[in-house]
């Protein structure tokens, strides 16, 4: 395999994963990457390490470029086992002068693998150690998204290895975000902010202020996942401006599931008044039909969310209850909400629907609408009405 070098005397030495489709829950479906670097230096040095099931890709990659032995430090940016599942295996073969982590970093390696005799060497935010030609300068970068993750920055490259920030699950031959469909690397992306960011939004959105006084001279931006971002730093940075801030586009995603199609037509029938409005952009997302990482993926930067669900024993639907309490952990923040739904004869779907809504301080706007088996005419006709006043306000947002 050939080698990898990203800058001159960096190399990337992780791992793809062609066959992941589920990742805890994320729906992975272009698969991913581990992303691992090697720095030929004084002091070589490895950034992270890959997910066990992967180490002979890594352990194969760096024998290309030396034997692992003569790697002098390792950093570990993150515990999480994607990145640190081999790390064992690693440290017994290389027995390294310094295993690199935060403070946080080093509570959480001990609580992984009990491993009282690694050099541990803890750095603070703007610590920095030189390898001989290069300096590691580093930021700790808690709770993005774990207390233990931080950023290792290459000074004299401008090269910052990003951990998960700015990741996205994309299997890929190729490397660089200029290399990759433009329009699919930044869907993924999206994704990626929506299932793993999206909760510490007020976090991302210091540390891009942060990055930006630290005026560092970004050439390269290495996330351990996906594509690595050389052409397109700041359409990254941008998007993530966006998304941490809570900026939509004016989009309305009309959620549903449906028990006999009475929740169905009611959604169509929504739709139906939200299509006078030209300047919206409206999705219908049956649940039987999309995972709820994609959805969440969606409703990142939509400006309205119209949910609906049949009641069934005096709850949601199964698959209602299992988007809205993922993406009630995630935070979602800025959204106008409303409900729908049909019943038989409790009907306490819609009711908890917004209760959730208002737990989550989105902005309820209308009181719901529940209808009782399958809807008149003069029901449809109301949810028309529900779908117009939604546009209107959505319009005026
Ligand atoms: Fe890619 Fe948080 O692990």
């Amino acid at each position: 395999m050939a080698k990898k070098e990203i800058a001159k005397g960096i190399y990337a030495v992780g791992a793809i994963d062609w066959d992941i489709r589920d990742m805890h829950g994320y729906s992975t479906n272009r698969g991913t990457t581990y992303n691992a670097f090697l720095i030929i230096d004084e002091k070589i040095t490895l950034i992270d390490t890959v997910k066990h099931t992967c180490r002979d890709q890594l352990f194969a990659n760096i024998r290309e470029i030396i034997e692992p032995e003569k790697i002098d430090y390792i950093v570990t940016n993150h515990i999480e086992m994607d990145h640190t599942g081999c790390l064992c295996e690693m440290m017994d073969l290389v027995k390294p002068e310094k295993l690199i982590c935060s403070t946080m970093g080093k509570k959480v390696l001990l609580d992984h693998f009990h491993r009282e005799d690694w050099p541990y060497e803890v750095v603070k935010s703007n610590a920095e150690i030189s390898l001989g030609k290069r300096t590691l300068q580093f930021l700790e970068t808690r709770m993005l998204h774990w207390p233990d993750s931080m950023f290792t920055y290459v000074k004299e490259d401008g090269l910052l290895f990003a951990s998960d920030a700015f990741g996205q699950h994309m299997a890929s031959s190729k490397l660089f975000d200029d290399e990759v469909d433009f329009s699919e690397l930044m869907y993924e992306a999206r994704k990626y902010y929506a299932n793993i960011l999206y909760p510490f939004s007020p976090l991302v959105k210091k540390l891009i202020d942060t990055i930006e006084e630290m005026n560092l001279d970004l050439k390269i931006v290495a996330p351990d996942h996906g594509v690595i971002w050389r052409s397109h730093i700041a359409d990254i940075i941008n998007a993530y401006k966006d998304w941490s801030s809570g900026k939509a586009e004016d989009k309305v995603l009309i959620i549903y599931e449906t028990m006999w199609e009475s929740t169905r037509k009611m959604a169509y029938a929504i739709n139906h008044g939200l299509a006078e409005y030209d300047n919206l952009s409206v999705s219908m997302i049956n649940l039987k039909n999309h995972h709820y990482s994609d959805v969440v993926a969606e409703v990142l930067n939509a400006k309205a969310l119209v949910i609906g669900s049949s009641t069934l024993n005096n709850g949601m639907l199964p698959s209602m209850n299992t988007f809205i309490y993922y993406m009630k952990g995630l935070k979602p923040f800025n959204k106008y909400t409303a409900a729908f739904g049909s019943f038989g004869w409790s009907g306490e779907a819609v009711g908890l629907i917004n209760s959730i809504c208002t737990d989550l301080k989105l902005e309820v706007i209308e009181d719901g609408l529940k209808n009782k088996f399958i809807p008149k005419e003069e029901v449809l006709a109301d949810c028309v009405e529900m779908g117009r006043r939604i546009g209107e306000k959505v319009s005026a947002a």
